[in-house]
């Protein structure tokens, strides 16, 4: 018989009163909330989610959510948002940190503190990449060398693009990640 862990209750516990459904124009301002915890932002000093607005290399991940392209899934406990992964396409001058090419968009993901590594972010990202596949070619993301949530990514079938490492605000090396459909 399978020997049932903490994680796997916690992970039960919480995928019980969580509901994923897309995400819409009125869910702005969570995606700051949740692009301020996947930049790791606290690290250069900044407070509050809002201070990304002035900051053009992450404020295009969310400003004027909505527009064309643009695809996210919410977690949703009650009336609460508990995570969001999100995805946009970034092209030419406007490039973002994990740029593949011009028909890739790039994927964001963030859950609020208190809920992580209880399979929200596995749930979203299912979502997120069931409704990308029939409109994108690929995904790409930006992620920290050190991250742990590269696991996640590889086993979602996320690959390494060496050739586009670099050095993150931070100093420290963030890769690019690709995953291709079909
Ligand atoms: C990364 C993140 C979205 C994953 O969501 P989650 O709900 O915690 O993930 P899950 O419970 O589905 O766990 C899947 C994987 O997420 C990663 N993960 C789990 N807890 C994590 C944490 N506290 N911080 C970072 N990654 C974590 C692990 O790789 C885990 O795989 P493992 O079981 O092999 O260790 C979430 O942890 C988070 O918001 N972290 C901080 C922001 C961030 O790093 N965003 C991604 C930037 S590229």
């Amino acid at each position: 018989m399978p020997v049932i862990g903490l994680r796997d209750i916690r992970i039960v516990a919480a995928m019980s009163r969580v509901v994923v459904r897309p995400a819409e124009v009125a869910d702005e301002k969570f995606l700051w909330e949740m692009l301020f915890e996947a930049s790791y932002s606290h690290e250069q000093g900044r407070v509050s989610p809002d201070e990304l607005r002035g900051v053009p290399s992450l404020a295009h991940y969310v400003q004027g959510w909505g527009a064309p392209g643009d695809l996210g899934m919410i977690a949703v406990e009650g009336d609460s948002p508990r995570g969001a992964a999100w995805l946009r396409l970034f092209t030419g001058d406007n490039a973002a940190y994990g740029h593949v090419d011009d028909d890739t968009p790039e994927l964001a993901i963030g859950v609020v503190p208190g809920m992580r590594g209880a399979g929200l972010g596995m749930v979203l990202m299912h979502n997120l990449l069931e409704s990308a596949r029939s409109r994108y070619p690929a995904v790409s993301l930006s992620v920290r060398q050190e991250n742990p949530a590269r696991r996640l990514y590889e086993r979602l079938g996320f690959v390494e693009v060496p050739a586009l490492s670099h050095t993150n605000p931070a100093g420290s090396t963030s890769v690019t990640m690709v995953l291709r459909f079909g």
